[in-house]
């Protein structure tokens, strides 16, 4: 399939998807969410790929939801049209994808960034919740994923007061996994999204699907859903093998199964 506002590329078992309006510093309008949740779904289809990445540019990975598209949108276009509801399908992609983040990281851009199993961030990454600025406030999930990761206090003064978290203070703060040189980003993304590729593709799904249990289930729910995924992978041809490799000391060749 082809793209206008995104670029896919597939390296070995990873797939990279690129936001690409320049012009506009990645702001996302409908033709971007199109895309995204095309591209998306594709990847989680494609047998072959084990990992994805989603990025932007150097100087933003992306700006927010566009402006220009919504400034003229009554209420009963957004409420009645139910308006970005449609993003949500990118958390539902059942594999790993990872967001690599550089430069602005705002309103939508961040939000879109925290729909990622982790992010991986660049040193001038800046993410912030800037909506009140323009007399809105988040609308694709910021007030609670942003509040889930880094707490009530910090989350309440960045959707408040619109102000920048710069990257250190992100990882810090439990935003971020991890902070590398700007320049190393794509380099070091491709390695995580590599190492995770790398691992028996049914584990990897059911990690994914009981650390996201932990935001929807109590403590004890969460366990037990665990405990009962953990049970099922033992019917997997990959634990036969993957434990295998282990006694023998050679490395495991997984068959997905
Ligand atoms: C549309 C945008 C945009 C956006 C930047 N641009 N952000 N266009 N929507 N969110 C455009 C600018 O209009 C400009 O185009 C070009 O990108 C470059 O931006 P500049 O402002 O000239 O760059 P700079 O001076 O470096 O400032 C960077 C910036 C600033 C600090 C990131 O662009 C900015 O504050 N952007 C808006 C951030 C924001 O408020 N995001 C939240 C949006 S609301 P032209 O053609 O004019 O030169 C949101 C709601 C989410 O996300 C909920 C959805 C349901």
């Amino acid at each position: 399939m082809s793209y206008e506002t995104i670029l896919v590329e597939t390296i070995g078992a990873v797939t990279r998807i690129t936001l690409n309006r320049p012009q506009a510093l990645n702001a996302l309008n409908s033709a971007v969410l199109r895309e995204l949740i095309a591209a998306f779904r594709a990847f989680d289809a494609d047998a072959t790929q084990r990992c994805a990445i989603l990025t932007g540019s150097e100087k933003a990975f992306a700006a927010g939801a566009d402006i220009k598209e919504m400034q003229g949108q009554s209420f009963a276009d957004m409420y009645g049209g139910n308006f970005f509801y449609g993003y949500e399908a990118v958390t539902a992609t059942r594999k790993p994808w990872i967001a690599a983040v550089s430069g602005f990281a705002l309103g939508g851009g961040c939000e879109l960034a925290m729909m990622a199993d982790f992010i991986i961030a660049g040193d001038n990454a800046k993410f912030g919740q800037p909506e009140i600025k323009l007399a809105v406030t988040p609308g694709m999930g910021g007030s609670q994923r942003l509040t889930r990761a880094i707490g009530k206090a910090k989350a309440m003064e960045m959707c408040l007061t619109g102000r920048m978290m710069g990257a250190v203070e992100a990882e810090a703060a439990g935003l971020v996994a991890r902070v590398v040189p700007a320049a190393e980003l794509q380099a070091e993304a491709l390695k995580s999204a590599e190492a995770v590729a790398a691992m028996a593709p049914l584990a990897a799904m059911a990690a994914k699907e009981m650390v996201n249990a932990a935001f929807e289930t109590t403590l004890a729910q969460g366990i037990n859903f665990e405990r009962r995924l953990f049970h099922g992978l033992f019917g997997s041809a990959d634990q036969k093998e993957g434990m295998a490799a282990f006694v023998e000391k050679r490395p495991g060749v997984w068959s997905g199964q």
